[in-house]
């Protein structure tokens, strides 16, 4: 049963951390020649509408997207993730917000191939609005995670697994696993990004052991939270695990999760975190 809608909590201050890290690992991507292939195995609506009754009714955007729009002094490493909120928003004013397939398409080129995952039906009929006649995208309503077995390793032999499931199942770390576990067994160079809500540092911390134990290569972690850790009205904050990051994504990712979390703390608290969860 699909309960999760993100259409409530997107832009969100996990959604901009989500989607910064996501606007650097492309960029990354498209320096280099060849072709990538992206998978986004939970792809969601494609952009939002700030306005839809559903996001007034939570208001969480205004926590996010909201705060960061219209602020001063934002490093060069956040230029591009700006500048596709921009794109949503012509006339200056906040109302639209870009979902990792939109950001994705607009940094992608046109060789590179872009596969979209949605159980969803109504927000799958959506994604086939938006990217009807685009090429090199297609869009499924098969499990995502299913497809990181059924696509990999893609032809390209370059490419991200992008992975932002919607933790409404119980097993949902376990699933996160397997899915890291699948991707390295197929597509042992390819990167992985699996973004994850920061619950207890106990479960955290078994986390970060399980991913371990895969032995993967050099794993980076990112993290962004904006509450005290013991917040228990919502999460924290949110995570993101990179196995095969690309080069030097520690050292873009650091100022701006820095310029973020000044912008989205609730009063100093949380914090940020770019560190190596598996070093070479
Ligand atoms: C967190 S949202 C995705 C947001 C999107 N990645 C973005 O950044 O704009 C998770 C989405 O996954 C969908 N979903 C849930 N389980 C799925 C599965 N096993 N395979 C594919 N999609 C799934 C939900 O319907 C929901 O739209």
């Amino acid at each position: 049963m699909l309960s999760y809608r993100h259409q409530f909590h997107a832009g969100n201050p996990t959604d901009v951390f989500k989607h910064a890290m996501l606007t650097l690992l492309l960029q990354a991507l498209a320096r280099k020649p060849k072709p990538f292939f992206m998978l986004d195995t939970h792809a969601g609506v494609g952009r939002y509408d700030l306005e839809h009754p559903w996001s007034a009714k939570t208001g969480e955007w205004r926590d996010g997207i909201g705060r960061i729009w219209g602020r001063e002094g934002a490093p060069p490493e956040l230029a591009a993730f700006l500048a596709a909120v921009a794109a949503e928003n012509p006339d200056g004013q906040l109302r639209r917000y870009p979902g990792s397939p939109v950001i994705a398409r607009r940094l992608m080129r046109p060789e590179d191939r872009l596969a979209l995952f949605e159980l969803n039906a109504d927000d799958r009929a959506a994604l086939e609005r938006t990217f009807r006649g685009v090429r090199k995208t297609t869009i499924q309503g098969t499990d995502g995670f299913a497809a990181v077995r059924a696509l990999l390793p893609p032809v390209e032999r370059r490419g991200l697994v992008f992975i932002d499931a919607s933790f409404d199942q119980a097993d949902e770390f376990q699933r996160l696993l397997h899915a890291i576990a699948d991707s390295l067994a197929r597509f042992a160079s390819g990167t992985v990004a699996v973004w994850h809500p920061i619950m207890d540092r106990a479960a955290m911390g078994a986390f970060a052991a399980s991913i371990q134990a895969l032995k993967p290569p050099k794993t980076l972690q990112l993290e962004l939270t904006t509450r005290p850790d013991d917040w228990a009205a919502t999460i924290p904050g949110s995570g993101m695990i990179v196995v095969n990051p690309p080069y030097r994504l520690d050292a873009e990712a650091a100022p701006a999760l820095d310029w973020l979390w000044r912008g989205l703390t609730n009063g100093g608290a949380g914090g940020w975190r770019a560190g190596w969860l598996v070093a070479e």
